[in-house]
């Protein structure tokens, strides 16, 4: 009788298992995204198996104007470590994904969708393509550039060769002293309300609330990065930092694929050699143009750093990979910015390059 009970069980179990989350920790990782089971129902309507969790990032790198639909999971009973300032230590099997999407012809079009999972021993990044007729996205280490058609706020009408990055182009950003790591899941970037199924809350109670965090102080305690487009959460010198620290700071960074550039946009970063003030970039060349310095106070015009991001010319443009298009009101934050420096020790100076 016993016995049975336990097969019963067992059956049932598994008969549930189907419904839930499968990740994969190593090789071979399924050719499509739905053998994942992170979504439920229609795939292209992105709805949240059990335990699948949306978050949003107070600023978020900037990707061509695309709207972005992040998520997280963590294996039942697991949870991430809390850190102040670098990213949450992450389980083994946790899985993020993030989902890139159009307006078009009025309805959304969703065009990949990459994810980032904690294997056994490292993190492994996967590109997955969704096909036209949005039933399923299939993994492609090196997808073709596909056409987008979209409309700016402005009005105007941008047709673009939307990339695909290659899946060696991930750790381009995602790395960290040579090991592939997650970007966006800080403490001051997650702390800010989110709009869930069940209510509005903050997200760091609510992920330690459901068990996904431990070791987060209340939301009050932790930091808290400013809104870069919204001037009520920030200083305009909040907003251009916290800018630079989500669209730059991933590569420059001591351990980041630009360290040699010696140029450290992270948000923790507080000199003003290290931020480009007055310093002589490392290689001069087509980047900097017959420019000297990569940023002179209250000289826009002036800044390498800002003529990289007012470009799309290779070797010229910053960053380097993941658009197609200027980000005008980015440059435009980081302009006013720029301006509104005032220097305090005058004018740079040719040879201040080892200050
Ligand atoms: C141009 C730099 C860049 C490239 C290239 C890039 N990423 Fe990211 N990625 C970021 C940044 C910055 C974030 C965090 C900010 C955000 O989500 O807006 C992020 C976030 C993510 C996330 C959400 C979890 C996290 O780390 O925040 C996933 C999943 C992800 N990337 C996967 C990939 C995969 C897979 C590739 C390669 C196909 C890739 N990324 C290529 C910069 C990049
Ligand atoms: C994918 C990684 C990556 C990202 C993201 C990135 N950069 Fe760079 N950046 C580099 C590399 C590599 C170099 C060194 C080679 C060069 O100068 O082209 C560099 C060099 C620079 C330089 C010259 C610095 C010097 O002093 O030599 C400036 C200025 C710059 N980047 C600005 C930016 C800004 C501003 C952003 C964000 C808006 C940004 N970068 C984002 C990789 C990146």
């Amino acid at each position: 009788m016993l016995r049975r009970a336990g097969v019963v069980i067992l059956f049932a179990l598994l008969g549930g298992c189907s419904k839930k989350v499968h990740p994969y920790f190593q090789e071979p990782y399924p050719a499509k995204l739905s053998a994942w089971k992170l979504f439920a129902g229609q795939p292209a309507g992105l709805n949240p198996n059990v335990g699948v969790v949306p978050y949003d990032l107070n600023t978020p790198l900037f990707s061509d104007y695309a709207t972005k639909y992040r998520f997280v999971w963590m294996p039942p009973g697991t949870s991430a470590v809390y850190n102040a300032t670098e990213a949450f230590e992450f389980p083994v099997g946790t899985i993020f994904s993030k989902t890139f999407a159009y307006p078009e012809n009025g309805h959304q079009r969703l065009l990949e969708t990459r994810l980032l999972v904690r294997g056994k021993t490292a993190w492994t990044t996967l590109p997955y393509v969704w096909n036209d007729a949005q039933t399923e996205a299939v993994l492609q280490v090196a997808a073709d550039p596909t056409v987008v058609h979209w409309t700016h706020p402005s009005g105007e009408k941008y047709t673009i060769d939307y990339v695909i990055p290659n899946v060696n182009q991930c750790k381009e950003c995602h790395e960290k002293s040579k090991a592939t790591v997650p970007i966006g899941p800080k403490a001051r970037n997650l702390n800010r309300d989110f709009q869930y199924a069940g209510g509005r809350a903050n997200q760091l109670a609510y992920w330690t609330r459901i068990g996904y965090l431990q070791g987060a102080p209340s939301p009050g305690q932790a930091p808290r990065a400013a809104v870069w487009d919204d001037p009520g959460t920030g200083t305009l010198e909040a907003r251009a930092k916290t800018y630079m620290d989500v669209n730059c700071g991933h590569c420059h960074n001591p351990q980041g694929t630009a360290n040699t550039s010696g140029l450290y946009l992270t948000a923790s970063e507080t000199g003003l050699m290290r931020l480009g003030v007055c310093k002589v970039p490392v290689s001069a060349g087509q980047g900097s143009g017959d420019l000297l310095f990569d940023i002179v106070d209250g000289k826009p015009e002036e800044s390498i750093l800002l003529r990289r991001m007012d470009s799309i010319v290779p070797k010229i443009m910053m960053p380097e990979l993941g658009r197609t298009v200027i980000h005008r009101e980015g440059v435009d934050l980081i302009r006013e910015w720029i301006r509104s420096r005032r220097s305090l020790r005058g004018e740079c100076k040719a040879t201040s390059g080892s200050l």
